[in-house]
């Protein structure tokens, strides 16, 4: 996932004075930490649950159904308790993300990641340190608060310390941790697979470092300028400015804070404005992004893949380094988006993904329909190849658009005042479907078999379809003028704007 709620424009402001100081750097790669670990805990599942030592500990019956050689393919892993360990994380990050988000107001971002790494602490304790199902949940669970915690926090205060200049780049780069996380996560489980039989225990363990690095961390980062004044608390928010842009006249950026906290402060209940027509574009189209972000699949391959590339024929190793690579083209994907973003433009980049994750999936699908019977054996290795790398252009073409641009196109589209709140209904909507996928995906393989692929190519034709007619470029539009440059000129949006009160002069922070 995730986010970023910027609370600031995307890069067209004019640049505030200051420097990119050291100070600023420690605090982004502290906070870096909340997005490795949020990554690692989605990459990790997968390898884990594949693993034997585990399976027979806690999943016995997963373990005798795998060992079964007449056992339909399809359906080696299907049980609701192995996908309620993915999933259960993501329905705890849901409900943690509506008390983060007040936490995050109320008590500043600064102590919203210490509660979150205290979270992520218990939960890789008592996950590494399991003795039964319900303790690996009750961790799970814990991991889960932490990054609903973390998300909420982690994004806000990258957005809010970086330099005006830095921040759209900023933004992306959350996204960026979240895959060297996945991909640390894809290693981790390749090298403690072999060890036995506690193997699943280091993979779970590691992401206690972390955690750790965050919560010891997080006692050095500040607290943000723009929390600080939005508490009231002025001259230290402007004496914490002064230190991180390493400068001592900084009242251009100081005035700009301020004015914004003074306008967000007259709206005093953000969630009814957002239920208003006027809000509809953005909130529609941040809700949408999120639900067909989460249909393209990417995460039934993120938690997943060891155990399809299982299915379709590999041996443990084998499944488990072709999940490396796959981490490998989602890192180096991300960095593309990030240098294509603001060249190519978003829709560009969604639609050309559509076609390639629709050509990914269809082909996929046919291959599996046609070689891989339920209960015959599976695939050829030069066909179970072939899979690995029809995957691997599916993440890619993800991991350019949908992952990232899910993300920023809701951080940029509401203005100020509902930016926060808006943003908080994508963040949960994203954890609910990513909680939908986690815990249906391997017995909707089960029983749709080869027809999953095209159940998920199905919705990638629907969300081609609103990209090209719905959703509107935002590339280079400075985030006050969306109602003018952007929603006005809408063939279909421009019908919500009737009402005047959807406008606002408010300076972005
Ligand atoms: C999605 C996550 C996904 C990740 C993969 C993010 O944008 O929100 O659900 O696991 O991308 O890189």
């Amino acid at each position: 996932m995730a986010p970023a709620v910027v609370v600031s424009g995307s890069g067209e402001n004019p640049g505030f004075e200051g420097r990119i100081t050291v100070y600023v750097i420690v605090c982004v790669i502290i906070a870096a930490f909340g997005g490795l670990m949020f990554g690692y805990d989605v990459g990790i599942s997968g390898g884990v649950t594949s693993m034997d030592d585990f399976l027979k500990k806690f999943f016995p019956a997963v373990y005798k159904k795998k060992q079964h050689v007449l056992e339909n393919n399809y359906c080696k892993y299907d049980n609701q308790f192995l996908q309620l360990f993915t999933s259960c994380l993501y329905l705890a990050a849901l409900i943690a993300s509506f008390a983060a988000s007040k936490v995050c107001t109320k008590a500043g971002r600064k102590l919203t990641m210490q509660i979150a790494s205290i979270f992520f602490l218990i939960g890789v304790i008592l996950t590494a340190g399991g003795v039964n199902l319900g303790m690996l949940i009750l961790g799970r669970i814990f991991l889960g608060f932490g990054v609903g915690f973390a998300n909420q926090a982690v994004p806000l205060f990258l957005s809010e310390i970086a330099p005006t200049r830095i921040r759209g780049a900023l933004n992306i780069s959350f996204q960026l941790f979240i895959t060297i996380g996945i991909l640390i996560a894809n290693l981790v489980n390749y090298f403690a697979s072999n060890i036995h039989p506690n193997g699943w225990r280091i993979s779970l363990g590691i992401a206690g470092i972390p955690a750790l690095m965050l919560c010891l961390g997080s006692i050095l980062i500040c607290e943000t300028p723009t929390s600080l004044i939005e508490r009231n608390k002025i001259e230290e928010g402007k004496k914490v400015l002064r230190k991180i842009r390493g400068i001592e006249n900084v009242d251009d950026e100081f005035d700009t804070i301020l004015h914004a906290c003074e306008m967000a402060k007259q709206v005093k209940d953000p969630f009814r404005k957002l239920m208003k027509p006027v809000s509809r574009p953005p909130l529609v189209i941040a809700i949408c992004l999120q639900v067909f972000q989460q249909f393209t699949g990417i995460n039934a391959i993120m938690f997943y893949a060891p155990v399809l590339f299982q299915t379709v024929g590999f041996g443990d190793d084998a499944a488990l380094l072709s999940s490396v690579i796959t981490g490998l083209v989602n890192v180096f994907s991300t960095m593309v988006s990030i240098y294509l973003v603001d060249r190519a433009g978003r829709r560009f980049l969604l639609l050309e993904a559509c076609v390639q994750m629709l050509v990914s999936q269809v082909i996929t699908g046919i291959i599996l329909l046609k070689e891989l019977k339920p209960t015959a054996d599976s695939l050829s290795k030069g066909e179970a190849i072939f899979v690995v790398v029809l995957v691997c252009f599916f993440v890619m073409g993800f991991a350019w658009s949908w992952g990232p641009i899910g993300w920023l196109i809701p951080s940029e589209t509401f203005p100020l005042e509902t930016r926060s709140a808006g943003f908080a209904f994508a963040v949960s909507t994203n954890m609910l479907f990513t909680f939908v996928i986690a815990q249906a995906f391997l017995s909707m393989l089960c029983r749709l078999q080869a027809g999953i692929f095209f159940f998920f190519a199905g919705w990638i034709i629907i969300m081609g379809v609103f990209t090209w007619f719905l959703l509107p470029e935002t590339k280079g539009i400075p985030v006050d003028s969306m109602v003018d440059k952007v929603w006005m000129q809408h063939w279909f949006w421009r019908s919500f704007m009737a009402n005047d009160d959807f406008r606002t002069d408010v300076k972005v922070v």
